[in-house]
């Protein structure tokens, strides 16, 4: 009889960090993956505020996970130069369910973001024009879009004026959760980036 696989990492706390990393790196990339949009926690006033977000780009070593965001939106508020920020992710097929929490800054005039920029589809641009901002209580229902601008491509000219409403969320990761659900027994782990060491401190909890 065959005897279930067990993942390698199921009882290894480096390779379990290091599976959580690849799959939000490969969440970026690949339009499928369950961890490439990703619910996005900010404290607005006095609440917790969540949305979801595409992820962009990830970069394991330097703990960043970059969005991109309508400079006019709430969340970019909220966060201002630098404010605490949660995200959440599950991946119902590997059953990894990841809380990653850290710093949040918004970039709009750095190199990053114009690359950023560069590398968005028109119809990605296209979004950023919506007027008046995003969130603006309207009489009727609406996109936001001159309605010549809809149901088709726009050109590179058209979508020009979109550049100063974009900008990038950056995610600083220092403290991760995480759960993997598994019926020869659930396996959950913590992070935390310790910054004197440079290296992640880790340790199992009791799921
Ligand atoms: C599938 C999906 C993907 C989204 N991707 C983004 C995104 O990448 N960036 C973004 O700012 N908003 C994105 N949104 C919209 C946000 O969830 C949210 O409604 C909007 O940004 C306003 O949020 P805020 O007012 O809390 O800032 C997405 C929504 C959905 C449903």
């Amino acid at each position: 009889m065959n005897q279930p696989t067990k993942e390698a990492f199921l009882d290894d706390l480096i390779l379990s960090l290091g599976k959580g990393w690849s799959l939000l790196a490969e969440g970026a990339l690949n339009r499928k993956s369950p961890f490439h949009s990703l619910s996005v926690a900010t404290i607005s006033g006095k609440l917790p505020s969540q949305r979801i977000m595409i992820l962009r780009e990830v970069n394991p070593d330097k703990r960043i996970l970059r969005f991109n965001t309508d400079m006019r939106t709430s969340k970019v508020s909220d966060i201002s130069l630098s404010q605490p920020i949660s995200v959440l992710a599950y991946h119902p097929e590997m059953k990894i369910q990841m809380r990653l929490s850290g710093l949040a800054r918004i970039e709009t005039t750095s190199e990053a973001a114009d690359t950023a920029w560069d590398q968005a589809s028109l119809y990605g641009k296209r979004c950023y024009l919506a007027q008046p901002a995003p969130g603006s209580p309207v009489s009727r229902p609406t996109s936001g879009l001159d309605p010549l601008m809809e149901g088709r491509k726009p050109e590179a000219e058209e979508v020009l004026p979109a550049r100063k409403n974009f900008g990038i969320l950056i995610a600083e990761i220092n403290q991760i959760d995480w759960l993997y659900l598994a019926h020869t027994g659930h396996r959950r782990a913590e992070f935390r980036w310790n910054s004197q060491s440079r290296d992640w401190d880790s340790g199992w909890l009791v799921p």
